[in-house]
């Protein structure tokens, strides 16, 4: 048996910030961030909001979108960076929140490649036979790790959250594949230093700023570019597929630069790469489970359709899955 994909969605909170936003606080402007990232504006969580409400908003429209009842699910799975506490796992809190009695709840940490990680896990949890159903979702409140003075990082990031219901399929349909890569070596390149074992921010121990995502911009961009659209390849060879096969990219929102790049080197179409940073900017493990849902929502795929995912992120981290919908 394999998994497959039969609902989701998203979640995005209602504030936003605008580029023009960001030109009050940093030394920036509208037309530096439009045209090296493509992003114009981001949702912001309002202080208090912890990562799981915003996961139980996505996770409810894409059991909705399933017709799954919480008390249905077997296991959830939540890629984050961003977490509510270092512990519980946020998933923990969201099987409370959605009241999954019959749940199991886990994390997964694979930052920017939060998503595709976490759905690996759940479709290998499904083939082990450790569950027919469940939720896998990736959701950050980055504004929380972001430094607001710091114009290299700040204007990429925002919150939100997207959800997808798995269930036991078929093998050859839903999952196809899932490909996993990390380089540890590189960990420096994105990082939070900040809030674990190395640095524990407790009041006196903690340097300053160090609860802040740090980022070698320009070095992270090259990596995100090679990798994205190696892995990408990887899926398809692996299926005996081309590029010609493949209905629709969604690959991680981080900029659009690096998704024109990995498009071009893949050889896939403009028309077929889903692209939705302009309005949320990097959401980091949330950016392909929200894209995946709003493209459902848009029509730009349909049952039987052939989707790649692929993502990158701190770790470093990449993957890609390749879905038949
Ligand atoms: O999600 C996981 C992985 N994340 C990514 O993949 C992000 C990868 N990186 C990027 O998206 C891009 O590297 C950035 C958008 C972060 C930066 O773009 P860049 O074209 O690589 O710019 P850069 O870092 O090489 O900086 C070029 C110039 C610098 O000024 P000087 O030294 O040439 O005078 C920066 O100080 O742009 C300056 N700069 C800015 N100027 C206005 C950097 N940030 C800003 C800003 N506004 N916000």
């Amino acid at each position: 048996m394999g998994s497959k994909i039969i609902g989701v969605g998203m979640y995005a909170p209602p504030k936003i910030m605008t580029n023009n936003d960001f030109a009050k606080m940093v030394d920036t402007n509208d037309e530096w961030i439009s045209t090296r990232t493509g992003i114009r504006e981001r949702h912001i969580a309002e202080p208090g909001t912890a990562t799981s409400d915003l996961c139980l908003e996505a996770s409810r429209r894409a059991l909705t979108d399933a017709g799954v009842d919480p008390k249905e699910l077997d296991f959830l799975v939540v890629g984050t960076l961003t977490p509510d506490m270092p512990f519980p796992s946020t998933g923990c809190f969201l099987q409370m929140k959605l009241g999954a009695d019959r749940a199991y709840a886990m994390d997964v940490s694979a930052a920017c490649s939060g998503f595709v990680y976490s759905l690996s896990v759940a479709d290998a949890l499904v083939r082990a036979g450790r569950g027919k159903k469940g939720l896998v979702v990736g959701a950050e409140i980055l504004s929380t790790v972001v430094d607001y003075t710091d114009r290299g990082t700040c204007i990429l990031f925002g919150d939100g959250a997207g959800a997808a219901v798995i269930a036991e399929c078929e093998e050859g349909d839903g999952v196809l594949s899932c490909h996993l890569h990390s380089d540890g070596s590189l960990w420096e390149l994105i990082h939070c230093p900040g809030g674990g074992t190395v640095d524990p921010c407790n009041p006196g121990t903690s340097t300053v700023r160090t609860n802040f995502i740090r980022m070698a911009g320009n070095e992270t961009f090259k990596h995100a570019v090679t990798r994205m659209a190696e892995v990408s390849l990887e899926a398809l060879e692996r299926n005996g597929v081309t590029v010609a096969d493949v209905d629709l990219y969604i690959p991680h929102q981080a900029n659009q630069r690096i998704v024109k790049a990995v498009g071009k080197r893949i050889g896939i179409p403009e028309e077929k790469v889903f692209v939705n940073l302009d309005r949320y900017g990097n959401t980091s493990a949330a950016s392909i489970p929200i894209a995946l849902a709003e493209a459902k929502e848009k029509g730009r795929y349909s049952k039987g359709d052939l989707v790649l995912l692929a993502a990158f992120g701190g770790g470093l981290t990449w993957g890609s899955a390749l879905l038949r919908m």
